[in-house]
């Protein structure tokens, strides 16, 4: 799809509103008249039902008057199944399973907003099949350490990239009739103390960096709904954060719609009632009866129950209900979807090394010994909340089979045993053949030794290597990024058995490669890419398509390196406790909701302090001079890419750089030119650099393309926290243009 449809969506979107309400925010207005109306005919108690849970995953509407309740769905990678009425346990149906979309770091390495536009497409669509109205989605929360254990929801660690991602996918699903519910708003950027954790950010860091890619989805894409994080920002509780919620949120960006509490997260009646929140999810002990209580005492007015009602309903009314006898009458996950998720995921993969040219498989190769269970793994479901029950997943062992046919055979081995992660329940009494029962467990003997036979027999090793499902999940983050289970024992045995060693990192996050990278001329990061993934890292190691991904993120030799880490910022001695798994997770600690409040109230108060300011990622590492182990925007082809010289213009709508793009080699390949600002006069403090413009382009062999990328001076601008506003420094710019951060092209300089 070319990039002018994608502004034409936008576009069109826009001059539906020119001649009513001016944004996409104002025309969830549209229909106020009306639902005033229907407000004037509600009882305080029908009012009152709207603001908390009706089930784990309803919220209730106003059956008299012919209001559907809200129906909503995790998000944010696939349509979940459906739960019963009052948990997350399965419902147990049979045309629930939907798509598995690549999660959200897989997402975002194709840098393509087209991509993600395509993929809320998929997402709407399986939505409205099963009657939901919101999707719990897209996750947008700025990857800020390597070990976080929502990284692989999350899309990057940049906000310019990530702000384009999640505008995509705010237009695509809510063009198909379905909500998005924006998450996790905001610095929700750690799952340890996620619960009571108080993010402690300034103001331009939390500006410039954490809020960006919200503001875009809000603004630009009209996002309907918002979900306020778990945690705190600057004292405060999201869901009742003044700051975020009423003067950002409402105030300064113009949102319209409504806010939703993260399951379990509202603290108080009164600080949701003044401070923002819309629905407490779940549960109805804060926005239930005590409402009705507080405008009893006085405390609260009707008035303010009927705004809160008001946002609601802007959705409900803008947001066709499904009816009952029309939505899971077919099975959720779609062809269509399907195609989508196989699109995304062929352009997703990262090719970070590959010496010798050993990609893409050469003809000579007749055997192949894939190992490691990553290979056989499938990824659609764990991690807590974000599982996909996937009508099908391809996984790279079955892929690579696929594709193989019949003229190379393949052999498989384990390698290495699977870390299960943390039990509930009783560890059972034998431990399972295959699962270790340490994260860090050694390799073990007898799967060694096997995988080094298949790999002396065969021309070449594909080893699967990365984390699971259980080591990267909610409620956790990662204690390290190493490779789990011995893995570095395997691929070192490997390659000793055979030099020809391409190895696959399968996760969602980055993992420590130092050790692995010596042993494997080629790497590939393979992600966790949906129900056609194994389809899409055949065709890449088969050399069907070149691989075009990005990271999003980087890769840093060592833990340590990164700014968190290097600040002492991370982790925080303070323990404290995850909501989520003491609320929700009552059936194990048999204790009742009052006995967990009572005990979270006591425990230590967790501080994540963000000293080390904008200096996220690469930001860190380039400006402090580190080098990581593959930088953020690093991916290879099999091709070359030439740029031309770099002509750039400077205007009061920003910058405009244009060059041309030839790719040199014989065959069609993607690439994604990034464009990065390096400030030469600066007084304010800068990162080194900052991605402020990319684009993906498709050349075939030997094409060449002109490029124009445009900085909008929004984006070019601080905020000046003497002023409390956004402010531009004037003074001269180097435009920084190429392949990756670490692989600059081209230059030019242009002054603001
Ligand atoms: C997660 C949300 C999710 C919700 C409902 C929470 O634990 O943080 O992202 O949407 O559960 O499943």
């Amino acid at each position: 799809m070319s990039k002018s449809f994608y502004s034409l969506v936008i576009l069109a979107a826009l001059s539906v509103a020119c001649t009513g309400p001016k944004t996409l925010q104002d025309r969830l207005t549209a229909n106020d008249r009306q639902i005033d109306e229907v407000i004037s005919k509600m009882t305080l108690e029908e009012k009152v039902e709207m603001l908390h849970s009706k089930t784990n995953m309803s919220s209730a509407g106003v059956p008299r008057l012919g209001i559907a309740d809200i129906h909503y769905a995790d998000g944010p990678f696939g349509i979940r199944e459906e739960g019963v009425p009052n948990g997350f346990q399965s419902a147990g149906w049979k045309l629930d399973s939907a798509t598995y979309f690549p999660t959200g770091s897989a997402l975002a390495a194709t840098w393509s907003k087209d991509l993600a536009y395509l993929y809320g497409k998929g997402m709407g669509k399986e939505a409205r099949l099963r009657g939901k109205d919101v999707i719990l989605g897209p996750a947008v929360n700025i990857q800020r350490l390597p070990v976080g254990g929502r990284t692989y929801e999350y899309l990057s660690e940049d906000p310019i990239l990530s702000a384009a991602l999640s505008l995509g996918y705010t237009l695509g699903v809510q063009e198909e009739g379905t909500a998005v519910c924006i998450k996790h708003f905001a610095v929700n950027n750690q799952e340890t103390n996620r619960g009571s954790v108080d993010a402690q950010v300034d103001e331009r860091t939390l500006r410039e960096i954490y809020l960006k890619p919200f503001e875009k989805a809000i603004v630009e894409g009209g996002a309907m709904s918002v979900m306020p994080a778990y945690n705190k920002v600057n004292g405060e509780y999201c869901s009742e954060n003044e700051h975020l919620l009423n003067e950002i949120l409402r105030g300064e960006w113009g949102f319209k719609g409504m806010t939703v509490s993260d399951w379990g997260g509202t603290h108080s009646t009164m600080g949701a009632m003044l401070h923002g929140l819309n629905v407490q999810m779940t549960g109805s002990n804060y926005l239930g009866q005590p409402v009705i209580d507080s405008i009893a005492k006085g405390v609260l007015t009707e008035e303010m129950v009927d705004e809160k009602v008001r946002q609601i309903l802007r959705l409900r009314f803008a947001i066709e209900a499904v009816p009952e006898d029309v939505a899971n009458t077919v099975m959720t996950s779609q062809p269509q979807s399907q195609d989508i998720a196989l699109q995304v995921a062929r352009k997703s993969i990262v090719l970070l090394k590959n010496e010798g040219g050993l990609l893409p498989l050469s003809k000579e190769v007749k055997k192949i010994a894939v190992i490691g269970q990553n290979a056989v793994l499938r990824t659609q479901s764990g991690g807590m909340g974000a599982g996909v029950k996937a009508l099908y997943e391809v996984t790279p062992l079955e892929g690579i089979r696929r594709r193989a046919g019949k003229d190379v055979e393949v052999v498989y081995a384990p390698g290495y045993k699977n870390f299960p992660g943390r039990r509930w329940g009783p560890a059972p009494k034998e431990p399972k053949p295959l699962e270790a029962a340490a994260i860090d467990e050694e390799a073990d003997p007898k799967l060694l030794a096997e995988a080094v036979e298949a790999a002396r027999g065969a021309d070449l090793v594909i080893f699967f290597g990365g984390t699971n499902k259980s080591i990267e999940t909610e409620g956790s983050d990662r204690k390290d990024i190493n490779l789990p289970t011995g893995q570095e024992t395997v691929v070192q045995a490997l390659h000793e058995a055979n030099p020809n060693v391409v190895s696959v990192i399968i996760s969602g996050g980055p993992c420590d490669l130092r050790v692995l990278e010596k042993h494997s001329p080629a790497i590939i990061q393979g992600w966790w890419n949906g129900t056609e993934g194994g389809t899409a890292l055949a065709e890449v190691l088969f050399g069907d398509i070149a691989p075009s991904g990005k990271l999003p993120f980087t890769f840093p030799a060592k833990l340590e390196d990164s700014p968190a880490f290097a600040m002492g910022n991370f982790p925080d001695p303070n323990a404290g406790g995850d909501l989520f798994t003491l609320m929700y997770r009552q059936d194990r600690t048999r204790m009742s909701r009052e006995q967990i409040a009572e005990m979270m109230a006591k425990m230590p108060k967790p501080v994540s302090k963000y000293t080390e300011g904008a200096l996220v990622g690469y930001r860190w590492f380039d400006t402090k001079d580190i080098r990581p182990m593959y930088a953020f925007g690093h991916g290879l082809s099999y091709v070359e890419f030439d740029y031309g010289i770099l002509k750039a213009t400077a205007g009061k709508k920003g910058v405009k750089a244009t060059f041309t793009l030839t790719n040199s080699g014989t065959r069609e390949a993607d690439e994604v030119a990034q464009l990065y600002v390096h400030r030469l006069d600066a007084t304010v403090e800068w990162p080194s650099k900052e991605l402020k413009a990319f684009q993906r382009v498709t050349l075939a062999a030997g094409e060449t393309k002109t490029v124009t990328l445009e900085i909008p001076i929004e984006d070019l601008r601080f905020w000046n926290v003497e002023k409390n506003g956004w402010d531009l420094e004037h003074g001269r710019l180097e435009l920084l243009l190429g392949s990756a951060s670490d692989d600059i092209r081209q230059k030019a300089e242009v002054s603001i």
